[in-house]
């Protein structure tokens, strides 16, 4: 009996942890979504019917960088060579022109580590 109570308390505290763990990504995507509004979107469009300055963002997460069909990139950033990886997000948010001298991205300079984070977080989840 001992046992099965245990047992249950277990399941019920690792239910309780995967809902926190739940909520707390929404809370961070949705912050990610507001920085990313104030210092991304004016040259990112997110949806591909919207007309866009920079490339499109959706789907960047797993893409090689300077890829997206049709979009005239920097000699530079055309020819980068990496995938976007959420670390090489958080460096490119941080000094992009340092990652890849001669992107003609300006500089944006996100510096603090918990904005890059959910950032990153909205980014992903516009992933797939
Ligand atoms: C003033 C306009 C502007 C702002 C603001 C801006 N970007 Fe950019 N971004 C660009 C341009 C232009 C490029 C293309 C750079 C090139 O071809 O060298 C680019 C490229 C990128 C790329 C490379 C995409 C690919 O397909 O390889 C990523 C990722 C990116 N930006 C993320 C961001 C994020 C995240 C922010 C906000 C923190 C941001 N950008 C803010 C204009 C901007």
């Amino acid at each position: 009996m001992k046992a099965i109570l245990t047992l249950t308390a277990a399941i019920l505290a690792c239910g309780t942890l995967a809902a926190r763990a739940d909520t707390f990504d929404k809370v961070k995507v949705e912050a990610g979504r507001q920085l990313f509004d104030a210092e991304c979107h004016r040259c990112h469009a997110v949806d591909a019917d919207k007309a866009s300055y920079g490339p499109l963002l959706e789907g960047v997460v797993g893409r090689r960088a300077g890829s997206f069909e049709g979009y005239p990139y920097s000699p530079a950033l055309a020819g980068a060579g990496f995938v976007w990886t959420p670390g090489a997000l958080k460096a490119w948010m941080e000094a992009n022109d340092a990652l890849v001298p001669g992107t003609k991205m300006r500089h944006v300079g996100i510096e603090d580590p918990t904005v890059q984070d959910f950032i990153v977080s909205y980014l992903t989840s516009i992933s797939g």
